[in-house]
């Protein structure tokens, strides 16, 4: 009898813990948020979109305007798409490897961008452009700001699919202290505010295999670009 109490205790705690992993809600900084699992039910169907946005404006790796090339290969879609080259970091209403316009952000993802926004306390948030980075193992991105965007009063919503990575999260300045934290499948990231300008990256992805993505991290970035 007791043992079988223990054994239910035990489950309870175990569920609420998972519950809790799910739902996580951390204020990383004044302005930013992670908000554990908050895309995990729209995933499937994001990847889906993702592999049709990929149809009509394909990955690519981009040159650095120094030169290097991207470890991370990279699409849009929106009415805006982030590119960098030798000219340098720019946004731009068409694809430079097709000459078309970058596919249409889906109407699901516009709102979802919006819920996350307004969960991270952010309201009235109209992305314009969706950066889709793509990471196989060994990827990575160096610490960085968002600062192409022309109105920086709107935050950052930042959607990771597929395999875990360790996200970094600085201060406004390159040599501020940062933290680290492991995005999960289904993870949110908002920032904005007084973070907007913080620095981030992404530490090299490890191998691994993930169910609906295989052996990649995708990721989803949401501007309000112009
Ligand atoms: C980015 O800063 O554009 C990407 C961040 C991420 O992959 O989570
Ligand atoms: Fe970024």
């Amino acid at each position: 009898m007791a043992r079988a109490v223990l054994v239910t205790a035990l489950c309870y705690f175990r569920r609420m813990d998972l519950f809790e992993e799910n739902n996580r809600h951390i204020e990383i900084a004044e302005g930013a948020q992670l908000l554990g699992g908050f895309a995990t039910a729209a995933a499937p169907l994001l990847l889906e979109n993702v592999a049709t946005i990929a149809t009509q404006a394909p990955f690519r790796h981009l040159l650095t305007p120094g030169g290097h090339t991207m470890s991370v290969a990279m699409t849009n879609c929106g009415r805006l798409g982030w590119i960098s080259d030798r000219k340098g970091y720019r946004y731009t209403a068409t694809d430079p490897s097709t000459g078309k316009p970058w596919p249409a952000m889906p109407a699901a993802w516009f709102d979802l961008a919006q819920r996350a926004a307004a969960a991270g306390g952010f309201k009235r948030f109209t992305p314009d452009a969706c950066l889709i980075n793509r990471y196989s193992p060994g990827a990575k991105m160096s610490l960085h700001q968002d600062k192409d965007e022309k109105d920086q009063t709107a935050p950052i919503v930042s959607v990771s699919l597929g395999l875990p990575a360790v996200f970094q999260f600085g201060g406004l300045s390159r040599q501020d202290p940062v933290q680290k934290h492991r995005l999960q499948h289904g993870d949110v990231v908002v920032w904005g505010g007084p973070a907007r300008l913080a620095y981030h990256g992404i530490l090299p992805l490890k191998e691994g295999h993930h169910p609906l993505t295989g052996a990649s991290r995708i990721n989803l970035t949401f501007r309000q670009a112009q």
